[in-house]
């Protein structure tokens, strides 16, 4: 068996899930309303120095890789709707020419180490824009606070994935103190509905009544294909990483209306289409002409085509709330995926060696 693997579990014996989930990773997406209650509190204390108002913000960017990206992500779909200024999320070594004194930079990276952040973190210092960092410690820290700047510093010790509840809120602090948004409504909201859905998808949920767990049924075997529509753009997004980091299966992400212009066109023609199973996320407060194309999909292009299609629907007023909610039901689908694999979830040894041997040079 190669390293990390394991016998599965089956998931209704959630007695025997350590003997997989060896660092509990399932607890921590349990956890996930109490986590950004707490990451909310202490985001609404935290850096002082960057105070309400302030110098005028024309764009917003958020720069950081990976897990400590997506909260970025995430944020600018579910306000896009109220945002009043361009908002970008950046994962390279450098920023876009837009990038001036009136940007607001929020560097985010949970570890503070990560080569291409710190390079974008330099770049913003380089053309004076306004910058606030989000990190637990590393070289970032260490940066942010040489420079005299502002930092949201977060609790060490967890996996840079399982961090989105404290890696979340201070984008959004961030935002309400730049005078760009009023979050209070849709963060309070985000939390009652990632309680709701963590405790209706718990592990003690048996499968049968247990959405989690039957997604995670669901995608065994095959190769899990993420559709998100609208402001769930991300949520897919988030599955589809979700889904390569912890039960390490490679996966798809695509979004509505934009697949129904190309990606489309291939199900019913390419002999492997079988090999993918579908997720669709449905907003139910999404474009009514985007459910009608989502409909006609599922009719033209997927029955009979791909191995399996599974809807999630989103729930909640709020459109952060609704991305929270279908991200959440991923969280857990992707570490039931794992179990059931047999894969710990945690570990991410590909990751750590790539960046070991980058640090050598
Ligand atoms: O999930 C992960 O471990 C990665 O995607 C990391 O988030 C990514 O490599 C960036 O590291 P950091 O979040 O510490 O900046």
């Amino acid at each position: 068996m190669p390293p990390g693997t394991h016998e599965g579990v089956g998931l209704d014996d959630w007695a025997h899930f350590g003997r997989v989930d060896k660092s509990d990773l399932l607890g921590r997406v349990e956890a996930f309303a109490q986590d950004l209650a707490a990451g909310w509190n202490a985001a609404r204390k935290a850096a002082p120095s960057f105070r309400k108002g302030g110098r005028f913000v024309s764009s917003v960017i958020v720069a950081g890789m990976g897990g400590s990206a997506i909260s970025g992500e995430i944020v600018a779909d579910a306000f896009r709707g109220h945002l009043p200024v361009p908002m970008a999320v950046v994962q390279d070594y450098g920023l876009p020419a837009f990038a001036r004194r009136e940007t607001l930079v929020i560097v985010s990276s949970y570890s503070g180490g990560t080569e291409e952040t710190l390079s974008m973190f330099e770049d913003a210092l380089r053309r004076g824009c306004r910058i606030v960092g989000i990190t637990s410690g590393g070289e970032l820290k260490r940066r942010l606070k040489e420079e005299g700047l502002p930092c949201f510093a977060l609790p060490g010790g967890v996996q840079p994935r399982a961090a989105l509840p404290f890696l979340l809120p201070p984008v959004v602090e961030s935002l309400a103190r730049a005078e760009l948004i009023t979050p209070k409504e849709a963060m309070e909201e985000s939390i009652a509905v990632a309680g709701k859905i963590a405790g209706a998808c718990a592990r003690a949920r048996p499968l049968r009544s247990n959405k989690a767990k039957r997604v995670a049924d669901a995608l065994a075997g095959g190769t899990p294909v993420v559709f998100g529509e609208g402001v769930l753009r991300a949520a897919a997004l988030r599955w589809r990483t979700q889904f390569n980091e912890n039960p390490k299966v490679i996966a798809r992400d695509d979004m509505f209306p934009a697949s129904n212009h190309n990606d489309i066109n291939a199900w019913g023609l390419d002999g492997r289409a079988g090999e993918f199973r579908v997720v669709l996320l449905r907003d139910p407060k999404g474009h009514p002409r985007t459910a009608r194309r989502t409909e006609l999909t599922k009719k033209l292009a997927l029955r009979g085509n791909a191995g399996g299609i599974i809807e999630v629907e989103a729930t909640g007023e709020t459109a952060l709330a609704r991305c929270i909610s279908a991200v959440v039901l991923g969280d857990l689908a992707s570490v039931y995926l794992a179990i059931k694999l047999g894969v710990d979830p945690t570990p991410v040894e590909v990751i750590s060696r790539l960046k070991a041997e980058l640090a050598k040079s």
